[in-house]
């Protein structure tokens, strides 16, 4: 476990960035998402736990505009999204899977090409890849090709990206599971302070609880298609994982 203590230095007057209102998600038939209110807050960092298939992956994509639900509203910044705005919305936001889909080019310009297609200058996207891939610690790696990278390299690689595009959001979907032990405890500690100093507004779903204290406190606790506790992680595990879990886990299958 981490030594740092959070501070919650967000507290409650801080401005919602994202809500979701009413939002229902079908699919074949089924209901997979039911969530009356969520709202996340600017600087806030959430993490969001639950067993597979609680929907913490399908509420991450209509947070970040990537899914339309069949009912429901997001609002960014107080402004309902919808398709006159949705794609402004969501360039102001970034996301972080699992996977490190890297396009076949150089680690630099696929940290660069988010901010190419945002039409950023030159200049401006010189320094601001240099800058991400010195923090996430893979500058060496600038002209090497993704097939030449570890798996830790690449998702370093994939993290410096979404950084470098400064986003108001920056939504992580189990972007750690698929690393081995040090390299994700190393990024972990690295990605709590990055993500800290940036005062980063973060949706981060996990499946491990373990990383939860490396990044925040907040956590939000998923199941059966509904969001069915927020609080303190500390608090929450106290008692012990799997008594926290038991109506949880029960409840969603
Ligand atoms: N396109 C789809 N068609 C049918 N069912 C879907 C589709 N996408 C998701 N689901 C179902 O919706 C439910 C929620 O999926 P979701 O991916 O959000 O869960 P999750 O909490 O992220 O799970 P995991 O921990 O396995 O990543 C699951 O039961 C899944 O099978
Ligand atoms: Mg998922």
């Amino acid at each position: 476990m981490p030594e740092r203590k959070w501070k919650n230095w967000v507290n409650n007057n801080m401005r919602l960035i994202l809500e979701a209102k009413n939002i229902n998600i079908k699919k074949r038939g089924r209901e997979i998402l039911s969530v009356e209110h969520f709202g996340l807050r600017e600087g806030e960092i959430v993490a969001v736990i639950g067993p597979n298939g609680a929907g913490k992956s399908t509420l991450l994509q209509v947070l970040a505009l990537l899914q339309q639900p069949a009912t429901g509203q997001v609002l960014f910044h107080g402004q309902v999204a919808g398709k006159n705005n949705a794609l402004e919305y969501r360039r102001r936001m970034a996301v972080v899977f699992q996977e490190a889909l890297l396009l076949n080019t150089t680690v630099f310009n696929n940290v660069a090409q988010g901010l190419k297609l945002r039409g950023a200058d030159k200049k401006l996207i010189s320094g601001r890849v240099g800058l991400w891939l010195e923090r996430l610690g893979v500058s060496h790696l600038a002209g090497r090709m993704p097939s030449f990278l570890s798996g830790g390299e690449a998702q370093r690689v994939n993290i410096a990206r979404a950084m470098a595009l400064e986003p108001e959001v920056l939504f992580l979907d189990e972007p750690f599971t698929a690393l081995d032990y040090p390299t994700r405890i190393s990024l972990l500690k690295e990605m709590g302070g990055i993500l800290k100093e940036s005062r980063t507004t973060v949706f981060f779903v996990t499946h491990d609880y373990n990383e939860i204290p490396y990044l925040t406190d907040d956590t939000v606790v998923m199941a059966g298609g509904g969001v069915r506790h927020r609080g303190s992680a500390s608090q929450l595990f106290a008692g012990g994982f799997e008594e926290v879990f038991k109506s949880y886990y029960q409840s969603s299958y």
